[in-house]
């Protein structure tokens, strides 16, 4: 099969890999339908996740098809329509009894990280009763990609862990994918104000027409300024980090109100100052969370109740022979105008063009 394989920091290319069979009862083997970059996938790139060893198949998110089922696997059959959620989780260890998936004893993060990932045309998916979901009929399995990591991160990481309220002031700094999806998760709440901050106009304007109240671009606007001016000189209830630089976790604890949350989504490379010196004062909460995705059940809801229009958050198309490309894209978003691209496994293309990549597959992206 196809897959997209990392070589270490800024190296990847579109190889021939051996498909996926069944190694324990609890697994499945899914085909991708279609699958999607992530900014973590960049972190991954820059470096910044060293665990990812050389040789791995990276993505995390997708939909697709079962193939097969180990013994054990009673959830599904062959022939299911799937999401893939980003986090496996066996759903018996004492981390899943507690809802946190993230850190399944035997599972987590670990598709694209610690095993072969989702960018391919096969995937194999440890404890698929507990990590897989089925998607109902009717809906389009293009905007459920979304739901592999996303909108349960943004929702869960972002929204919940900063405990959005009706009548408050939410700012959130980044507004890529992750952050556009805590923009509009935090609609379900009623918050009085939406302040998103970047240093993408294009990602802002997105941002506006997703119900940002007001907009701050930080390249050149004084960003803790702004903040004060449109909160009365409160600052926000809720400050959401959706960047994953020192920097911004940095510009957060300007941003936050007495009282107020600051919920941290970005995967951090570097390590990051906090303030102490004034926060010790503030009753402020911080909180951290890798995406659990417990959410994505009530999530799915939303999107087939048209409470939540996914499919906004899709700007490009490629095919999976053309994946490095779409890294490429994705790596230069301000340029391309890009949030996430939908990758589609269409092996008819890839059988055609196979002998082109083979010369040509590795592929630095910057
Ligand atoms: N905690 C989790 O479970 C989890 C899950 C998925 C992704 N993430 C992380 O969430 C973060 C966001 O993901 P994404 O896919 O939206 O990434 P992305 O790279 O597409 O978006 C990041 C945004 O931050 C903006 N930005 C960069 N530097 C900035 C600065 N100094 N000030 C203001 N804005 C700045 C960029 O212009 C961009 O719009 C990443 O760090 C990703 O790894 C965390
Ligand atoms: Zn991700
Ligand atoms: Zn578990």
């Amino acid at each position: 099969m196809k897959a997209l394989v990392y070589h270490g920091p800024g190296k990847i290319a579109l190889e021939e890999r051996p498909t996926p069979s069944i190694e324990k009862a609890t697994d499945a083997v899914i085909r991708i339908t279609k699958t999607t970059i992530c900014g973590t996938d960049l972190h991954i790139l820059k470096g910044d996740v060293p665990e990812v060893t050389e040789g791995r198949i990276l993505g995390h998110e997708g939909v697709g098809v079962v193939v097969s089922t180990g013994s054990a696997v009673t959830n599904f059959k062959k022939g299911d329509h799937v999401i893939i959620s980003c986090i496996t989780s066996c759903g018996k260890c004492r981390y899943c009894k507690q809802g946190m998936y993230s850190h399944c004893t035997d599972g987590g993060w670990i598709l694209g990280h610690v095993i072969d990932g989702t960018q391919a045309q096969y995937v194999r998916i440890p404890h698929a009763d507990n990590s897989l979901y089925h998607i109902p009929e009717g809906l389009d399995e293009e905007a459920l990609v979304l739901l592999s990591d996303i909108l349960p991160t943004g929702f869960e990481c972002g929204v919940l862990n900063g405990q959005v309220q009706p009548g408050e002031i939410v700012a959130i700094v980044g507004s890529g994918p992750i952050g556009l999806a805590s923009l509009l998760t935090a609609q379900f709440y009623s918050p009085a104000k939406i302040i998103m901050i970047d240093i993408d106009a294009n990602r802002l304007d997105v941002a506006s027409k997703f119900g940002a109240t007001d907009t701050i671009n930080s390249s050149y606007e004084n960003a803790v300024e702004r903040v004060k001016e449109l909160t009365e000189g409160f600052g926000a209830n809720t400050v959401i980090e959706a960047v994953g630089v020192p920097q911004t976790f940095e510009l957060c604890q300007f941003l936050v109100a007495p009282g107020g949350r600051i919920a941290n989504i970005g995967v951090h490379g570097a390590k990051a100052d906090l303030h102490l010196e004034t926060l010790w004062a503030h009753n402020i909460t911080i909180t951290t969370r890798l995406v659990d995705t417990v959410t994505t059940p009530m999530l799915l809801k939303t999107i087939a109740a048209k409470k939540l229009k996914a499919e906004q958050l899709i700007t490009h198309h490629f095919s999976l022979n053309n994946i490095p490309n779409a890294y490429n894209t994705f790596s230069k978003a301000a340029e391309q105008r890009a949030l996430k691209v939908i990758i589609t496994n269409d092996e008819k293309i890839t059988h055609e063009v196979e002998h082109v990549n083979r010369k040509t597959s590795l592929v630095g992206v910057d």
